[in-house]
């Protein structure tokens, strides 16, 4: 069953039923600001930082789950309804949600009154416009009351839902014409205030919530909108609120427009004040000014749009299958973005306040990103180096607001040092500014231990070969990526966590999966060197990679697949041997696109039990049989129960590894069959039972051995985004950035004749053309640039046109 549909001209998915099986949401803002909307107008706002700046309070595992948000009430005669469906839960004639690219429009109609809502955050700006256009579509003339709604949060939202004595008390407000600014402990130690505008004078007002709601009602029905009048009340502490109050009386036909506007100002000291306890509201009426009327407003939302044709424009497809345009051209471009932005903040499943910006994540972030805003990817590569240790270790997690490493949440995930030389190849081939490397980067954030980058990936290298184990395996640490396989744990203590318990310290466990990811970064590591001159490091690494490659072949085959590692008593995990847990995805992802003991058939035997042990109708789990009880030894993913999350969920974000592996083998319908089982946009149809948005990946699906397999959680923020767009655009596509030029190695299902797609790269634009004549998966037989035959695969940088043609013929 569906609940809308997507309008690829206008890259919106329009929702026309508001009861989606969980709330389906956008983002707005691309830098600095931003919003998170659900589809019934739940969601909340926040600068930069969702826990430390967040600007509109927001209850999360609420019931129902989706409660509080912006809002908009309508009272027309007695009858109270909201263009957004929610609050107000009427019957609609009429609703649409239509969730584009950092904006979102509401459609509702009732009793011959259509209003719209359109929301977005103008380019490089620190506030949330909300256009709202009433329109009377009957035969007669309507008076309407118009309420607007939105909580302040009290900024930092984990103290907001926690620190009631002071809560309560801390509140305040300012009111100034149509503006109601929300300015609590701005008069001790902060230099913010937010607001709330709209740009027309209003008929009334309200700040403080209880006088708003009513002590008994909920969002549905506030007493002052049943009652058709506002309580022009003053928040002092309680919970303030922003509710704008105005009558409008319309002719048949007439419409009239507002701009709402939710704005967060920042002060130095010294203009703080505009006289005693009175906030300097200037900042506040400029950014008001900016757009107080809707053809303003239409500048700035022209050029979101004008924004992201620009950022789109850089990989379009054409490949026959719509849903697969779709995602490629569309969708998960745009979750990359959302995904560059927030890491693991803030989302309808992670809740703002406990995850910030991750080490490994926002490395892997880059990847589906970089090709869009390089100078954005530059500074995030150097914020997260920045927050790394002189030995290769790091922070695990920082707070975006600050830029440093979150000492709460620890570290020791030996897999972390390792994406960082992912993220500095990707941003390099992609750009060919070899410049990053020299620039002069902090560790620990402390200027006088800064070093070049480069110096940086050497660190990141090295931390593996300076800890490896017993079997000359990399030691797993705290965890690798897998950060529920927990080997040297050993958590009895259900009050505290499996992230962040003490290991033991002599933790003795190896993991298969960073011999694979050292092997396959490790090479890049090597490459990099030798495109900057450094023969020799290039060949010290070298012998450590093979001495790794050595290691797993000589103690990391199971004979028909890779261990997964190695615990702290020397066990092995993901054995034939053990009784659950016998086979893992990462390490048979990772080992098989570092290709160990490819030519003695290990990857090919590796790939063919994933299939057989791993995949279901739903995509591939991540290991099998699931864990049916707690191992002390391993931790945090034998707590799950069987079919979720890391034990033996659909864990999206390993799926393409396996995909990639695929390609190696040249098997192109098995790697697109893994790819259009878990990509949303081929879920649309099973949407009740996928029950997340159809347009973005989730981090999890269950998987076979859960009580309802295909049933999805935790969309929008997961590696999931980059890794797919990743390996369908430069793996199963197979248009590739290199230091030298775009190499074209395609691996797609025989069927396809071919396919187009437009890569812009380094500046320049390439019309690629692939042709499939004689229905092959993989191997080009010919390539034309401009008409004229190269040799080899590599579209060389081509600078002396702005546009050429490439003609690819598989065969
Ligand atoms: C989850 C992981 C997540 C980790 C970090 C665990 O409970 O299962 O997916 O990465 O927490 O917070
Ligand atoms: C989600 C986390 O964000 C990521 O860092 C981790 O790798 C996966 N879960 C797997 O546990």
């Amino acid at each position: 069953m569906k609940y809308g549909h997507f309008d690829d001209e206008n890259r919106e998915y329009v929702i026309t039923n508001p009861k989606t099986p969980y709330p389906w949401i956008n983002y707005l803002g691309n830098e600095d600001f931003f919003s998170l909307t659900s589809n019934t107008g739940g969601g909340y706002t926040f600068y930069k930082d969702a826990k430390f700046r967040r600007l509109t309070r927001y209850r999360y595992n609420n019931v129902p789950v989706d409660n509080g948000g912006k809002y908009f009430y309508i009272k027309d005669g007695d009858t109270v309804w909201s263009p957004s469906w929610k609050p107000a839960q009427t019957a609609l004639d009429s609703y649409e949600c239509r969730h584009g690219m950092s904006y979102t429009k509401f459609k509702g109609s009732k009793d011959g009154i259509v209003t719209e809502v359109l929301q977005f955050i103008p380019l490089g700006f620190w506030g949330e416009i909300q256009q709202v256009t009433v329109k009377n579509t009957s035969s007669e003339t309507k008076k309407i009351k118009l309420f607007s709604f939105v909580e302040w949060c009290l900024w930092n939202a984990e103290d907001d839902m926690t620190n009631y004595q002071r809560n309560l008390n801390t509140g305040e407000v300012e009111i100034e014409d149509s503006v109601l600014y929300h300015k609590t402990e701005f008069k001790e130690r902060r230099n913010h205030y937010a607001f709330y505008s709209v740009n027309q004078a209003i008929d009334g007002f309200d700040t403080d919530r209880e006088s708003f709601m009513g002590m008994y009602n909920g969002f549905d029905a506030p007493e002052a909108v049943l009652n058709g009048q506002p309580t022009n009340s003053v928040a002092h502490g309680w919970s303030p609120i922003g509710s704008h109050y105005i009558e409008i009386e319309l002719q048949p036909g007439q419409e009239k427009q507002f701009v709402f506007m939710l704005g967060y100002v920042e002060l130095e000291e010294e203009n703080k004040w505009e006289s005693k306890a009175v906030i300097n509201k200037n900042p506040a009426k400029e950014m008001i000014a900016k757009y107080d009327s809707v053809q303003k407003v239409q500048v700035a939302f022209d050029e979101l749009k004008e924004y992201w044709d620009q950022l789109l424009g850089k990989i379009q497809i054409d490949s026959g299958e719509d849903k697969l345009d779709r995602m490629v051209n569309i969708w998960n471009q745009y979750q990359c973005m959302v995904t560059f932005n927030m890491s693991r903040s803030a989302s309808f499943f992670e809740s703002g306040i406990g995850r910030g910006m991750g080490f490994r994540d926002s490395n892997q972030d880059l990847i589906g990103f970089v090709h869009q805003i390089p100078e954005r990817a530059r500074e995030r590569i150097i914020d997260i180096a920045s927050t790394q240790f002189e030995d290769g270790s790091c922070y695990h997690q920082y707070q975006p607001l600050t830029k440093k490493g979150n000492a709460t949440v620890g570290g020791d995930f030996n897999d972390d040092p390792l994406w960082l030389i992912l993220s500095t190849t990707e941003y390099i081939k992609e750009t060919g500014d070899f410049s990053l490397l020299d620039e002069l980067v902090p560790f620990d954030n402390d200027m006088s231990k800064a070093k070049p980058h480069f110096e940086h990936l050497k660190a990141s290298f090295y931390h593996v070969v300076n800890n490896l184990g017993s079997h000359n395996l990399p030691l797993i640490g705290r965890a690798d990526w897998n950060d529920c396989l927990n080997l040297n744990c050993f958590s009895k203590d259900p009050n505290e966590s499996f992230q962040t318990t003490g290991n033991k310290k002599d933790g003795k466990a190896e993991s298969l999966m960073i011999a694979g990811l050292f092997v396959v970064y490790g090479k890049e590591f090597v490459n990099l060197c030798l495109q900057i001159g450094k023969q020799e490091e290039a060949s010290k690494a070298q012998g450590h990679i093979d001495q790794m490659i050595a290691a797993v072949k000589e103690d990391g085959w199971d004979g028909d697949w890779y261990l997964r590692a190695y615990d702290y008593y020397g066990n092995k995990v993901g054995s034939q041997e053990n009784e659950e847990g016998k086979i893992f995805i990462e390490s048979q992802g990772w080992c098989s696109m570092a290709g160990i003991g490819m030519e003695e058939g290990m990857v090919e035997k590796s790939l063919n039990a994933v299939k057989k042990h791993l995949d279901c109708d739903y995509g591939i789990v991540l290991n099998s049989p699931a864990f049916s009880k707690y191992y002390i030894e391993y931790g945090e993913i034998s707590t799950y129960p069987a079919g979720y999350k890391e034990n033996g969920g659909i864990f999206c974000h390993n799926n393409p590894w396996i995909m990639i592996g695929e390609t190696l083998l040249g098997r192109g319908d098995q790697a697109y069959e893994y790819y259009t089982k878990i990509a949303p946009s081929f879920l649309e149809d099973i949407s009740e039972l996928h029950k997340v948005e159809p347009y973005v990946y989730c981090q999890m699906i269950a998987g076979k051995e859960a009580v309802k397999p295909g049933e999805a959680k935790n969309s929008w923020l997961s590696g999931t985004a980059s890794w797919n767009f990743y390996t369908i655009t430069q793996y199963i596509l197979g248009v590739k950035p290199t230091y030298n030029g775009l190499l074209i190695n395609p691996c797609i299902p025989k069927a396809w004749d071919g396919f187009k797609i437009k890569r812009v790269f380094r500046g320049v634009t390439y019309h690629i053309e692939v042709k499939n004549p004689v229905h092959v998966c993989k191997g080009v037989k010919e390539l034309f640039v401009n008409g004229e035959k190269m040799n080899g695969n590599i579209v060389p940088v081509l600078s002396t046109n702005k546009e050429h043609t490439v003609l690819v013929v598989l065969g």
